[in-house]
């Protein structure tokens, strides 16, 4: 068997990559001794039931995959971190922080953990090497406080946006807040990102309506809105997590809901017409008015439409009358629920289990996932969503498409407001979103290839200079950072993946990550980097 070498000759080149990096870069910490001062400036405030490394197999292991989604991300070959913190107070945030600047440990911080790149606890291919690191994680750090009178909230960012939205519902029928579908994502990276769901064409994302953020910087200070600046806080509101410090909790706007909202789910097959239909949803679901929200998944040779009316059923049914006939939508599909049930109903595909789902973080890794995505600016000829169908989703491998429309107040923000540049000139955002339950490396390259052969199909069909890409959605293939000197490279960054996430909106990320953070302490595989000095100089 030839694997007994094989193993040791990659031991080999991973040892000599570390030891290359320990040589150049003398702050990282690439030896034991420098991980044991590490965790022993930890204990010095940070009570030792909290902290896991691989000595204890069991309680590391179990903390690990408490909210690791990815599963392709915790494979034995994935690079671990050398320790987990689990806090259960701010300072212990800032510890963490102060500790690894001390020692040359990086800090990843985890709140959810649904990063499709599992880069809130793995490392995948940093800069060709393998950097040490430890995990921050924030699932503990989840308190949230309604203010219904003024409208408010303040979210810790370990808390999930399930528990955000029950804790909603709970205080009042008429608010409500405009995040994503799926529960147990964190409020911490999904915010961080942008955050897109149900209410956005009304509403905007979750990053337009953030008020103020309280943060631990890279030298381990807790600052608010006031304290950090406009350009940081900016930066903070969908420049991708993990950049521009530990956001530990969110203070958001809630917005107003009607008492009682109308949804629908309605399948069509392609026997039943569903190819006329989404070639005729690209134009009618983006300049519907922004009351509706009607999104597309289209798996097992079906077309799922799912609506979300701010209103009862007789105008839902109207407003279809007039603008989408052809989906034979009656007034029996409705489902008249409060705003929260409706959170369920995009959670969980029905309304008919209670709100206190919302409450379940049970998520445990549940498959492997690998998802690409773009945004759609013309709508695709009919013909070719033939050729889709037949060619690409006929096959047992194939993903789940995701079609989310964007117009209503997505298209009059300004696409500098906050750094999601997304905004107006997108019809709506189209995702391949493959998972699988099989164990092994051929059911992965089966399912990879195939989410990576229809990207390529699509390019003629979607957005281009740049293919735009929302940085919730990560994907590793843009691909992932290299080094210039001791920071991050800029150029590459910029070319790789900073123009497709960002737009016109990444130079200025880097200039606010030079301002906040120019030792390029936070980072991992997409992170910001600084703005290197010549450039610097330019943008003055
Ligand atoms: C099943 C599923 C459904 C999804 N549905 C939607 C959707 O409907 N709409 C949508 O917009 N997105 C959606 N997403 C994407 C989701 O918004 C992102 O994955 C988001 O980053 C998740 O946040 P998290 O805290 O759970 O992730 P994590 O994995 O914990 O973090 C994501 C990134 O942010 C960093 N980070 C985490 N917490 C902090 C913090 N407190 N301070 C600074 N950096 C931090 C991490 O280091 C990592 O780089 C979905 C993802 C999944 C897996
Ligand atoms: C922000 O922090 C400053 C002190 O740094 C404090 O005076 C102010 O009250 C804080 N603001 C909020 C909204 O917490
Ligand atoms: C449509 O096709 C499905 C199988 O995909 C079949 O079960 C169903 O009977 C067909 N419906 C019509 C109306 O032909
Ligand atoms: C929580 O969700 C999981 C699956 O996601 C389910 O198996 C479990 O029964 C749920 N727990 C409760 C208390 O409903
Ligand atoms: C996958 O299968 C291999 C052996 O076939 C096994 O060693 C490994 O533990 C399995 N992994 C998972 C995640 O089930």
């Amino acid at each position: 068997m030839p694997r007994t070498p094989r193993t040791t000759i990659l031991h080999l080149v991973l040892t000599l990559c570390c030891i290359l990096w320990g040589q150049n870069t003398p702050s990282l910490a690439s030896t034991a001794t420098a991980i044991d001062e590490f965790l022993g400036c930890l204990s010095a405030d940070i009570p030792s039931g909290l902290i896991q490394t691989p000595a204890t197999p069991s309680s590391y292991s179990a903390l690990l995959l408490s909210t690791a989604r990815n599963l392709r991300y915790i494979l034995p070959d994935t690079s671990k971190p050398l320790g987990i913190i689990a806090a259960t107070e701010h300072a212990h945030a800032q510890t963490t922080v102060r500790c690894g600047r001390r020692h040359g440990v990086r800090v990843r911080v985890r709140s959810g953990g649904h990063d499709y790149e599992g880069l809130s606890y793995a490392s995948v291919h940093l800069h060709n090497h393998n950097e040490p690191f430890a995990v921050l994680d924030l699932a503990a750090l989840r308190a949230i406080h309604v203010d219904p009178a003024r409208a408010e909230a303040w979210a810790e960012s370990g808390a999930t946006v399930g528990e955000l939205y029950y804790a909603v519902g709970a205080a009042s029928r008429s608010l409500g807040f405009p995040a994503g579908s799926c529960p147990t994502m964190g409020v911490g990276g999904h915010l961080s990102g942008g955050g897109f769901g149900s209410l956005a064409r009304k509403y905007g994302l979750c990053a337009d309506n953030v008020l103020d953020a309280v943060v631990v910087d890279a030298d381990g200070r807790l600052m608010n809105r006031s304290s950090m600046g406009e350009d940081h806080f900016w930066a903070l509101r969908g420049g991708g997590g993990e950049s521009f410090g530990v956001v530990l909790s969110w203070k958001v706007r809630l917005v107003p809901v009607p008492e009682t909202v109308t949804v629908f789910s309605i399948v069509r097959s392609r026997n039943q017409s569903a190819i006329e239909l989404i070639t005729k949803w690209q134009e009618m679901a983006p300049a519907s008015p922004q009351e509706l929200y009607l999104r597309v998944l289209v798996l097992n040779q079906q077309a799922n439409f799912q609506a979300l009316f701010l209103g009862r059923c007789g105008g839902l049914y109207r407003l279809m009358q007039d603008h989408f006939p052809e989906l034979g939508m009656t007034e029996q599909d409705c489902e008249e629920v409060s705003w929260v049930q409706s959170t369920v109903f995009f959670g969980f595909s029905t309304t008919s289990v209670p709100p206190e789902q919302l409450l379940n973080r049970s998520s445990n890794p549940s498959y492997y996932l690998k998802a690409k995505s773009d945004h759609v600016q013309e709508p695709i000829p009919r013909d070719v969503w033939e050729i889709i169908w037949t060619a690409w989703l006929e096959k047992p491998e194939a993903a789940l498409l995701m079609l989310d429309p964007y117009g209503g107040v997505m298209s009059s923000i300004p696409p500098s407001e906050t750094p999601f540049p997304h905004r107006q000139g997108n019809l709506y955002q189209l995702q391949y979103y493959s998972f699988w339950y099989e164990n092994g490396t051929a059911a992965a390259e089966k399912r990879i290839s195939w989410v990576r052969g229809l990207y390529k199909e699509m390019e003629p069909y979607v957005s281009s200079n740049p293919r735009a890409v929302y940085v919730n959605y990560r994907d590793l293939d843009l691909g992932t950072n290299e080094l210039d000197g001791d920071v991050t490279s800029y150029e590459k960054a910029r070319v790789s993946w900073g123009d497709k996430y960002f737009k016109g909106n990444f130079k200025r990320l880097a200039a606010v990550k030079t301002m906040v953070d120019p030792h390029d302490f936070f980072r991992n595989e997409q992170s910001i980097p600084p703005l290197p000095a010549a450039k610097m100089i330019d943008s003055i």
